[in-house]
């Protein structure tokens, strides 16, 4: 199967494409390598794809998803089979400075791609959505079947907007549509704006770490190696439109989380008690009923292991 995978540099997309290429599916990557975060761990998670077994079926293509132009020469000189969606502008926090770029990116970006696919016949588009879509919702764990009409951050409105647009592109023209909602994703090669890698760095520096809500959060942590089976099964198995949570389907507190940081470096942390951030929500806690029973979907990595693994990379790229 030949897949078009957007954001193939960033942290889900290059586990993403790994996994295709390990079973010898082609990969048309595309990435426009933005700056909103560390520009050579993207080219370093490329050069990874780049060396693989599988390489002669990898494709890197640095284009913008909201450059309609460049997004049809793509469409008509690779004629992919499968669209998988993964690049966003994403960071909730973020979208409260520059909401601009998830303007571009998760809405106009989402709209082209799937413009491409109604005009170039592509069939079946995964993408990806999130927990914060759930926004202040108080009813955990959130399911499918819940409302999702009061997102509390733009992005989480972005991400509902790519929903709804998805489905009608799945009414009007027929393709199908599987829209997969990520929980906290960590692991090996993770984003650099995230908790987890906050963390590991700081307490290695010796720094403080900052702890919001004042360590109330409770997250869902997903492994990354989860979540990548979660998306190559929705690639594998295409509905007429679905939604899916992709999660552990584990509430975990954030000290918690600190501790399992803590106990894998051996080393406390210092730490500055925050409030809550305006766009963040206190709890994700994901009912994954619906994912196990369609899409065969069963988590297995827990924190502790989790967290070792990222640890493990960590102190290996950055030669701590
Ligand atoms: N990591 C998580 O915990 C999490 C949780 C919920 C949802 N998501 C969603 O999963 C997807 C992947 O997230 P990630 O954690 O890998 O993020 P990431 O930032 O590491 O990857 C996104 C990639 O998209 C690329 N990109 C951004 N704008 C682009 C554009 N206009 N054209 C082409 N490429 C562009 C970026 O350069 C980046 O490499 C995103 O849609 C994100 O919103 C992630």
């Amino acid at each position: 199967m030949k897949v078009l995978l957007t954001g193939v540099a960033g942290f889900i997309g290059f586990h993403v494409a790994t996994a295709l290429l390990n079973r010898g599916d082609e990969v048309i990557g595309i990435d426009n390598l933005s700056d909103y975060y560390d520009i050579s761990l993207k080219e370093a998670r490329l050069a990874e794809l780049q060396k693989h077994a599988n390489a002669a079926k990898f494709t890197f293509l640095k284009e913008d998803i909201s450059d309609q132009k460049a997004m049809s020469k793509v469409f008509d000189k690779h004629a992919p089979d499968k669209v998988c969606h993964l690049a966003a502008q994403a960071g909730v926090r973020y979208s409260l400075e520059n909401p601009f770029a998830y303007e571009e990116t998760n809405n106009k970006g989402t709209l082209v791609l799937l413009e491409q696919c109604r005009h170039k016949g592509v069939k079946h588009f995964v993408f990806a959505s999130s927990s914060s879509v759930y926004g202040g919702n108080e009813k955990q764990p959130f399911s499918e079947e819940d409302r999702v009409d009061t997102p509390i951050s733009v992005y989480a409105a972005t991400k509902k907007y790519n929903e709804v647009l998805a489905h009608a592109y799945s009414k009007l023209y027929g393709i199908q549509c599987t829209g997969l909602r990520f929980f906290t994703v960590y692991g090996p090669w993770g984003r650099p704006d995230m908790a987890l890698f906050l963390f590991t760095k700081n307490i290695l520096a010796g720094k403080p770490i900052k702890v919001f809500n004042y360590g109330k959060h409770k997250r869902d942590f997903t492994y990354i190696t989860d979540t990548v089976a979660g998306v190559i099964a929705a690639l594998d198995n295409p509905f007429e439109y679905e939604i899916f949570n992709l999660a552990r389907g584990e509430g975990v507190e954030l000290m918690d989380y600190i501790k399992a940081v803590e106990n894998e470096l051996e080393k406390e942390a210092e730490k500055e008690m925050l409030p809550l951030q305006k766009g963040d929500v206190p709890e994700t806690t994901a009912d994954i009923l619906k994912a196990e029973k369609l899409l065969n979907y069963k988590p297995k990595v827990n924190v502790q292991d989790g967290v070792k693994e990222f640890i493990v990379w960590y102190k290996e790229f950055y030669k701590v």
